[in-house]
Formats: C-alpha cells, structure tokens, sequence
C-alpha cells in the first residue's frame, strides 16, 4: 500500500466537499485540481489513448485490434491508486440524485482534449439491480473500464443488419471486475447488454466515432444505440434474431437485471 494515499485521499476528500457546494461533478471531475492529481497516474495512459485514436482513425489499426490494444492500454493503470481519488458513495449520490437508471458524467482529462483526437471521456454508474438494455452502435468504438462492482456483459457481434432487424452472433457471457475492460467496435460485441447484479457498477468509459466502415440499415436512437429485442432462443444456425425497438419499449422490457437473468 503507498503510505501518501491516506493524505492523498484526505485532501481529495477535501476538494470533494468543497466542489459539492459548488456542483459536485462537474468540477471534482473536470476541474484543473482533480486532473492536476491524478496525471501522473494517469498521463502515459492518456498518450496512449490519443495513440491508439490516431492510429484507429488512420486506420493502421482495425477496430477489433484497437480493442485489445485499448485493453492492454487500460490494464496499465494503477487502478487502485487512481481509485482512491474517486468518491464512489458521494458520486454515487449525485448521479442516482438525477433519476433512476444509469447515468453518466463527461471527464474532461487535458491530454486527450489537447491532443487533436475526438476522443469521448466519462464516468458511468448502473444502479444495482439495473441493466443497459440490449444494444447496437453504428461505427463507433467504445472500451468500458470497470472502477467499481461487477459488471456483468452478454455481447454479440452483428452479423446481418437489415431494416427493423438484425442477426446477431453469441459472443460472450461474461463478469468483469475492478480494473478489467470490455470493449465493442463494429468488427467485434456491437451488439451488448449490461447489468449491474449485485451491487451498484461504476465504469470509465473512452469512446470513439470509427471511420465509416460499413453502411448500416438502422439509424441510431437515443445516445447513439439501437436498441434490439434479441428473440428468445437460437435458430438452428446458432445465431439470433432481433428486432430493432424503440428506447421506452426498450426500457420496459430489458430495463432491468431480472430480464437478463431470465433470457435463454
Ligand atoms: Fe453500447
């Protein structure tokens, strides 16, 4: 354990409290001060952040190759030193103060907004015992780094996009963990459905617009998602249909972990 974090956290704390009065979010976590304290840990990572989007939208890396890189990339943070900068129980406060289900806050981290690359940054939490409902984006890649809780994923990739339908293929079921990401392009999981099972799920998420490698059928809906009813059950060639819906019906039906549980 590094003995400074203590003081660290102290101070933080601090900072914390002060910005609460001030409007928390926005300014423990965008602010000079939080940015300032956290850039040694988190400066070779923000490089190469900005590396990766370069080389994404150079296209010398396709995005399932910027996917594992993006992993690999994450898996060099020193999570739980950056953590203890992070007030989860008052960020937790305040996001879930804004309504029920999920929420999220933009985190404006200096390197990347100075580096020429649109690179999207923020915070995420899912309430316990909530879901994001099934999913699909249309050139865009996304890698969500897992800050607190169990995030629980079920990913698909696309394999036939048509009007009002898609055929996805099964890719995974998985739990992910303090400092593990899961990540989704157009070449691999662009179809996903998370929950947050058994406790509340902080994730930090770095997003980019792909180049435009394919041309979809289905525009986007709400936050750039389209949402997707995956049918019950698998066709005799293991693959799944589903149909494209809207974000009310969305909610209602897949709105919560329970339905996760329950799908087969
Ligand atoms: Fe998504």
């Amino acid at each position: 354990m590094d003995p400074a974090a203590p003081t660290r956290r102290h101070v933080t704390q601090g900072l914390l409290q002060t910005a609460a009065t001030l409007g928390f979010l926005r300014l423990a976590l965008g602010s000079n001060a939080f940015a300032a304290a956290v850039k040694p840990l988190t400066e070779a990572w923000a490089g190469g952040v900005a590396d990766l989007a370069r080389d994404f939208r150079q296209r010398s890396l396709s995005p399932l190759q910027w996917q594992q890189a993006i992993a690999g990339l994450n898996a060099t943070v020193p999570i739980h030193e950056l953590l203890s900068y992070i007030d989860f129980a008052r960020l937790k406060t305040a996001l879930e103060s804004r309504g029920p289900g999920e929420h999220f806050e933009r985190v404006r981290l200096p390197p990347l907004e100075t580096s020429g690359q649109r690179i999207w940054t923020a915070i995420f939490i899912l309430p316990q015992g909530d879901a994001i409902p099934p999913h699909a984006h249309n050139n865009l890649a996304t890698a969500h780094l897992v800050l607190q809780g169990r995030f629980r994923a079920r990913t698909f990739d696309r394999v036939e996009d048509a009007p009002g339908r898609m055929v996805l293929k099964p890719n995974m079921d998985a739990v992910f963990h303090v400092g593990e990401t899961v990540s989704m392009s157009d070449d691999c999981d662009n179809a996903h459905w998370f929950i947050a099972e058994n406790s509340p799920v902080f994730t930090f998420d770095v997003s980019l617009r792909s180049p435009d490698l394919r041309q979809y059928q289905n525009p986007t809906d709400r936050d750039g998602r389209i949402f997707i009813a995956p049918a019950d059950g698998r066709r005799n060639d293991g693959l799944v249909e589903a149909a494209v819906i809207d974000y009310g019906t969305s909610l209602s039906r897949f709105g919560k972990a329970a339905n996760f549980l329950m799908y087969r």
